[in-house]
């Protein structure tokens, strides 16, 4: 409401993303007061004194609160996040048990806002090389998926020191998610697997 306000009533040129106003697109996420998060869903009420915005740190800026994702989304690409099957489509669906269904949860709900990423030290220095933890949770996600079939290529891909173990276990990740998400133990699982299949 009060970006909104700014751009309608003392300064149309600021520029902002934003669409769906309820913590489901995760376009308008940027720093209020000191922590990376959605615009919509933080109430102004919860900043004591002057509310400062920043855009989401350590990120190109187009302009003002817009960074540029170009880069994330070419990472997020390069993990190829879709079914990905070798075996010839049954006739009408793949099938997945209401268990393996469950590994699922905590993990679909990610909506790309970045706030984890962005508040991760190692992808700061790191972030031309190392995945992070929004890019490393979606793979995850595939990775656990029973219907996927390319688990081990999966795997192979992240096999290398920068892309996968450059996190540190630093949690800001899992404590700036604004959907309750925990990628650092999406990135604990992928290594303990790592392990095990060694
Ligand atoms: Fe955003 Fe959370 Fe997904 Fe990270 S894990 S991109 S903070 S929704
Ligand atoms: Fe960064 Fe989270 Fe790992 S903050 S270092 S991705 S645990
Ligand atoms: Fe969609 Fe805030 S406008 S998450």
């Amino acid at each position: 409401d009060a970006i909104i306000y700014i751009k309608n009533n003392i300064d149309s040129t600021l520029t902002f993303r934003r669409s769906c106003r309820e913590g489901i697109c995760g376009s308008c996420a940027m720093n209020i007061d000191g922590l990376n998060t959605l615009a919509c869903l933080k109430a102004i009420e919860e900043v004591k004194g002057d509310v400062k915005i920043y855009p989401l740190p350590h990120m190109p800026v187009v302009k003002d609160l817009v960074p540029d994702l170009k880069h994330i989304y070419a990472q997020l690409a390069s993990i190829k996040p879709w079914l990905q099957t070798q075996s010839p489509a049954p006739s009408r669906e793949r099938l997945q048990s209401p268990e393996d269904r469950a590994k699922l949860d905590g993990l679909y709900e990610c909506i790309l806002c970045f706030c984890c990423s962005t508040s991760c030290p190692s992808y700061w220095w790191n972030g031309d090389r190392y995945l992070g933890p929004s890019i490393l949770l979606q793979a995850y996600r595939w990775i656990v998926d029973s219907r996927d079939e390319m688990t081990g290529e999966r795997l192979d891909n992240l096999e290398d020191p920068f892309r996968l173990y450059r996190c540190h276990t630093i949690m800001n990740c899992t404590k700036a998610c604004p959907k309750g998400l925990n990628p650092a133990k999406a990135i604990a699982e992928i290594k303990k697997l790592m392990v095990q299949r060694r």
